[in-house]
This record gives structure tokens, sequence and C-alpha cells, in this order.
């Protein structure tokens, strides 16, 4: 693309949409053009904070002047939007999950090869500076072969009931993140996946057919293992942890917290609480990827994570979801 500047629109003006929106409203090499959402009240804020025009999904996909959507949509409307910007032409970077089932992902998938328009799937946790800096550690090699990977994920309090009925269920909704960061971390495809769940938080997580509890263990076909631990509570706040254990060595990122002061007195050291929850302690990863994204698609570079991220995810997450359900290990 010959252009110093991306025209983007947002669609879908809630949580995750008014995150992005701050985030290209605040680049130097885009601009937020347009936004929409179903809901008046929620698109006019966000249209007057940045000074962007208010329209529908069909008035974004017709105007030849937006380069690139940001669907910040509920799940299940994605795959119709995809579809959408895929005959638009627009560039897109879709919030995960791309879609509750596979099949769909895979028809988002042979529409957005088609017309091989840039597609990133919102897996922000890739760019959490620590994060990126354990991968980066991990491809030169510091710690040797891995061995094992530990994600520990923890929610400080369960969201609304009616998000929970909606989402997907706890690993295509929360454990999805961990799953895209198992393989991120690995370099290789797990090949195995066996899942425990139960519902220790709220019954009526349980009565509405979720968990709150989940613990999932990952195998590659060279016999590294990754353990996942998900919790919809924590009463210590955002816990987001991540050890790999290698052969010369172990790399770990502890918590992001609130500030860096340390209080001891005669009972102990008190470090200062964690990070309240996703916005806060992701602050920087959206922006970096909202960056990495405009950038990649002025310049004409591979997107990454791609869709094909965004379906093996979901991959893992179906498979996680059965063995739940069968109590059997899975073979992908
Ligand atoms: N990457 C992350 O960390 C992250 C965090 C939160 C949410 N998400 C994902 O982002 C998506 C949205 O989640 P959220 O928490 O922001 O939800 P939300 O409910 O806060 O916001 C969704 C918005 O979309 C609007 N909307 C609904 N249907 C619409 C339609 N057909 N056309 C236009 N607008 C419509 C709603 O009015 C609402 O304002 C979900 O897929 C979710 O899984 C990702």
């Amino acid at each position: 693309m010959s252009k110093d500047r991306l025209n983007i629109a947002v669609l879908g003006c809630g949580r995750i949409g008014k995150v992005h929106a701050q985030s290209i409203a605040d680049s130097t090499r885009a601009s937020l053009a347009a936004v929409a959402d179903a809901v008046p009240d929620a698109v006019e804020l966000v249209a007057k904070q940045h000074g962007a025009r208010v329209t529908d999904i069909g008035g974004i996909m017709a105007d030849d002047a937006i380069d690139a959507v940001i669907i910040c949509t509920p799940t299940d409307t994605h795959q119709d939007i995809i579809l959408q910007a895929c005959d638009a032409g627009k560039a897109i970077l879709c919030e995960k999950p791309i879609d509750m089932s596979v099949d769909a992902i895979e028809c988002a998938k042979a529409a957005v090869e088609a017309v091989n328009v840039p597609f990133m799937t919102g897996f922000n946790r890739r760019f959490d500076p620590d994060f990126a800096e354990l991968e980066r550690q991990l491809r030169e090699g510091v710690i040797g072969d891995i061995e094992t990977v530990t994600i520990i994920s923890r929610d400080p309090a369960p969201p609304p009931i009616s998000y929970i009925t909606s989402s997907g269920g706890i690993f295509r909704d929360m454990m999805i993140h961990d799953l895209d960061m198992a393989r991120f971390l690995l370099g290789e495809e797990p090949v195995r996946i066996f899942a425990a769940g139960s519902c220790l938080v709220d019954s009526v997580i349980g009565k509405a057919g979720d968990i709150d509890t989940a613990n999932a263990i990952l195998e590659t076909e060279s016999g590294r293992q990754v353990q996942i631990t998900n919790s919809r509570r924590a009463t210590y706040g955002y816990d987001q942890r991540i050890e790999v254990h290698g052969s010369k060595g172990m790399l770990r990122v502890g918590n992001v917290l609130q500030t860096g002061v340390e209080r001891a007195d005669g009972s102990g050291f008190r470090k200062s609480p964690t990070q309240p929850f996703f916005l806060e302690r992701y602050g920087q990863a959206y922006r970096a990827e909202m960056g990495t994204f405009v950038d990649a698609v002025l310049h004409g570079q591979p997107v990454s994570p791609n869709i094909r991220d965004g379906l093996e995810a979901q991959r893992l997450a179906d498979a996680a979801a059965a063995s739940w359900s069968t109590g059997q290990p899975i073979t992908l």
C-alpha cells in the first residue's frame, strides 16, 4: 500500500472497541475515520471523543476511503462482517475468538485467502512487552530446549452471566488466549490435549452450562508439555504469569503490579496489588498490537498472528472442551 497513513473504522464500540479506537486516535500512522455500533449511545460517545464519523457497517464497507476495519462486535457477528470486509477488500483486525465454530472460521479463512486481504487475529498477549521478550529469548535458545511451559491465567471476578451465556464457554472465551500463547511460545504444534474443569466460583455459571475453573495439559510430538490453569476468580486481582523450563534454565514473567513500591514491617514484605484487569494489564499490548497491524498493512508485510493462528487456537479450544465433557484426552 503506497500510503503513509491508514484510514481505519472500528465496528463495535464496547469494552474492546473503545481501546482500539483510542490506539488508532493516538497513532501517527493511522486515522479513526469512522465508527459503527448497533447502540447509538455507544457509538456517539466514541465518535465525539475522537472526531470520527458515525455510520453503519454497510456504510463502512461501501466507503473506498476506508482501508481497514477493526471487528469488535460480539463473537457471533464476526464471520458475517469478515465476509463483507473481504468483498469490500478491506484489511481486517478481528477480535478473538474469530467465531465459536471451526467450520465458520474455515469459511472466513477461505474468503480471506481468496481475496488476499491482510488479516490479524486479536491475540493481544503476543504483543505484551514481557511475553514478547520471553518468546524472543526462547527463540534465541537462552534456556536451551523447551521442556515445559506453565501458564497461569485467573480473572479477578466472573463476568456477568449474560456474557457467560454468549461467550462460547471458558475454553473458547478465556483459555483461547492461553492456548494461543502455548503455540506462540512452544514453536511446535500441540498434538494431544487433556482438560478438566468444574464450577467452584459461582453455581449460576454451572447452571448456564459453563465452568469457572479449568486446567489443561497439552503435549507436542517431541514430548514438550504445557500446563494451563484458568479461574474466573482470583481474590488478589488479575493473575497472569508464565514460566518456561528448558534444558539450560528457566524463564518466567510475573504479574505486572500497580506500583513497584514494596513495604516491609514486622509482619513481612508487602507488594502493590496486581493490575485490576485486562484493560490495564494489557494496555501496552493493545497499543503495540494496533501499531504492528498498521505498519504491516501500510508496508505490505505479512500480518501475524494471522487467521490460521485464530483457527488453530480454536481447534485447541474445541478439543479442550471435548476433553472436559468426555473425560478423555483428545488427539489432534
Ligand atoms: N483481545 C481481548 O483482550 C478481548 C477483550 C475483550 C473482548 N474481546 C472480544 O471482543 C469482542 C467484543 O467484546 P466486548 O467485551 O468489547 O463486548 P461489548 O459487549 O462490550 O461490546 C460489543 C459492542 O458491539 C455492539 N454490537 C453488537 N452487535 C452489533 C452489530 N451487529 N453491529 C454493530 N455493533 C454491534 C454492541 O452494542 C456493543 O457496543 C468479543 O469477540 C470478545 O471476545 C477481546
